[in-house]
């Protein structure tokens, strides 16, 4: 088991680029692999999730070649894919395991698709119980991995309100949605992040939207295209934080993703008094990219206005040191889904402000939190498999006058592999021990 013992640093200087899209990255490889023709991607995720999933379809009997970060994918077109000889293993990684149930479930052959033991835990019900209304067959027990898809179904088109706020249900119905008989139409009441709808019109398909209505019609095909995948918001919501709260900083994240389904960290930022600036937007590859300068300042507390909280999902985290660091308090609701993500994020992120001196309050969906110091020594968290927790918590040390040891770190491989090169590079010091 790897740690981290992140030392008390100040004043982050530097100009970084962070690794590249970790949702953009799976879609390239799983549309990619159904296309005709051969598509490039470059600035792909060398991440532990995304790579699963590459080598996922490469089981699938998709020649994908592969020089660090650039990636050609020579697609079978959608009724290309093997039968794979052993169960997909998708490790940590949900956005796998949830698209590919909606792929897979429309292919003539069978599969299984299984994960570490985080991934052994989060509910997939979300997936199979629309799927099963489309004609799918996925068997599993209490609906979690591993899950055992039947092929050979003749699949038909759903219209389906999405009952929860999330991108991978919807992907997960679009991708089912390609292979169905008729016109898959999907409701959203909250807008997530939508890479799948832009992507696949990059591939040439097409993709109605308008009200919050995503729907295509089943049969066509995606023709190969070429794919730069930006820095990840998410990876770059770390050292917006830290830039934020260390004392005298400027720093500036480079060709960041501002997808407007996914800037709720800045919105939020914004409310608690950052000094948050955007430059040289432009448009890559479809998606909307800007650099991002951040100085120091001093935050207040907020409460979190609901609609962003899809905006913003997978930063609660760093979100939430960010508010340990305000004057005042800090108020989310309506976040239940923080609950089974890697880890239940509400939970494991309470214990570990405790461990660092923070009053909180745990809420069924949310939190709330009184800004103050992290004024405790000898501090140990626990990232209960779970990279943002570890990541999020080593961003503490911005603010700290002590070091902050954070156990099982490792998980950090699934989506920032370069994490503490980066953050050392900035000022800051954290160490794996
Ligand atoms: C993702 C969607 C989000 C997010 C996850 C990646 C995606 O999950 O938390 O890290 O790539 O579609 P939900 O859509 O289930 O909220």
């Amino acid at each position: 088991m790897t740690n981290f013992k992140a030392y008390s640093s100040h004043s982050l200087n530097g100009s970084i680029k962070v690794p590249g899209d970790k949702s953009i990255s799976h879609r390239s490889i799983m549309l990619g692999s159904i296309a005709n023709g051969v598509t490039n991607v470059s600035g792909f995720l060398e991440g532990k999730d995304s790579l699963a999933t590459l080598r996922a379809f490469q089981q699938m009997g998709v020649q994908i070649e592969k020089e660090g970060s650039n990636i050609a994918i020579n697609g079978v077109g959608k009724h290309g894919l093997k039968s794979p000889t052993k169960p997909l293993d998708l490790g940590n990684s949900g956005t796998s395991i949830r698209l590919m149930t909606g792929l897979l479930s429309a292919q003539s052959f069978n599969s299984q698709l299984c994960g570490d033991e985080s991934l052994s835990k989060r509910p997939m019900a979300r997936v199979i119980e629309p799927l099963y209304m489309m004609g799918a067959k996925i068997d599993s027990y209490e609906s979690k991995p591993p899950l055992s898809i039947t092929g050979n179904q003749q699949l038909s088109a759903i219209n389906y309100i999405l009952p929860v706020a999330s991108a991978q249900i919807k992907s997960c119905l679009l991708l089912a949605g390609l292979y169905a008989e008729g016109e898959t139409c999907i409701v959203e009441n909250s807008t997530t992040r939508d890479h799948t709808e832009r992507m696949l019109r990059g591939f040439g398909y097409p993709v109605n939207i308008s009200n919050g209505q995503i729907s295509l019609m089943g049969g066509g095909e995606l023709n190969a295209c070429d794919i730069e995948v930006p820095s990840d918001i998410s990876s770059a919501a770390f050292f917006i934080v830290a830039a934020s709260i260390a004392k005298e900083s400027d720093i500036t994240l480079n060709a960041v993703n501002i997808n407007p389904t996914r800037t709720g960290i800045l919105d939020i930022l914004d409310l608690m008094g950052a000094n948050i600036t955007l430059t040289d937007k432009r448009i890559v590859a479809g998606e909307l990219v800007a650099d991002i300068r951040v100085c120091s300042a001093e935050l207040h507390g907020i409460n979190i206005p609901h609609e962003l909280v899809p905006l913003a999902i997978d930063e609660f985290p760093v979100i939430f040191i960010a508010a340990s660091c305000a004057t005042g308090e800090t108020v989310l609701t309506g976040a239940k889904e923080l609950r089974v993500k890697e880890s239940d994020r509400i939970q494991v992120m309470a214990d570990g402000l405790k461990v660092l001196g923070i009053e909180i309050e745990v809420l069924k969906d949310g939190i709330r939190i009184q800004g103050g110091e992290f004024s405790k020594q000898n501090s140990v968290i626990k990232s209960h498999q779970d990279h943002r927790i570890s990541m999020s918590f080593a961003i503490a040390s911005c603010r700290s006058e002590y070091d902050i040891r954070i156990e099982g770190v490792d998980n950090v491989q699934t989506s920032f592999p370069n994490f503490l090169e980066l953050a050392n590079k900035i000022g800051m010091n954290i160490e794996e021990i």
